[in-house]
């Protein structure tokens, strides 16, 4: 599996030391206000399990699973939910949890369905950003790392549900996607 990685962009350490920040960011952004914590599966597990671990808020562990089909889902607002949360989310604070905002695409659309469910507030983390792929314009209000439009992939990541349990963060070389195509 390690064949296939053309190199690492961040090891172990260096994510869990971003991690660690990022957290400090959102303790000190929420003030103790207590959050749900949505889990965007499958991709931001890792991430997600990693970063709770460091808030100091009363967390609630929601799990999703969506799927959204391009631009199309922006403009109809909708999206498809494979796995829904069990939580009502109205009146409450939710933190979406991503490992990577590519198009902008699926954040947008999460938001604007949290914000019809009827949440007093949604921000949003992410691990890594690709501010170079984006078709709608998005920001998360905390980035770990923004990256170039290489295929990246471990720590959650997946090429075809491949190489999520790598605990780094690395590109993946051309010739496996390519050959693959
Ligand atoms: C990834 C990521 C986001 C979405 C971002 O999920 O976790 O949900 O793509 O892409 P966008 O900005 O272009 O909308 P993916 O569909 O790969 O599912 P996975 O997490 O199960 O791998």
């Amino acid at each position: 599996m390690t064949n296939d990685i053309e190199c690492v962009l961040y090891d172990e350490a260096r994510i869990d030391r971003r991690v660690r920040e990022l957290a400090r960011e959102i303790n000190l952004c929420y003030g103790g206000r207590p959050i749900i914590a949505v889990f965007v599966l499958k991709g931001s597990a890792f991430f997600a399990s990693d970063l709770i671990r460091w808030l100091d808020m009363e967390v609630t562990m929601e799990f999703m699973s969506v799927s959204s089909y391009g631009m199309a889902s922006v403009s109809s607002g909708r999206l498809t939910v494979k796995k829904d949360i069990d939580s009502d989310v109205r009146g409450r604070d939710v933190l979406i949890i991503e490992d990577i905002i590519d198009t902008g695409v699926t954040l947008t659309t999460l938001k604007g369905l949290f914000a019809e469910r009827g949440a007093r507030d949604i921000k949003v983390v992410t691990m890594l950003s690709k501010p170079s792929r984006r078709l709608v314009p998005f920001e998360a209000d905390f980035t770990g790392f923004e990256v170039p439009d290489v295929f990246v992939v471990g720590y959650g990541l997946d090429y075809a549900d491949r190489y999520r349990n790598l605990p780094y963060i690395a590109a993946l070389k051309r010739s496996v996607y390519e050959n693959e195509k």
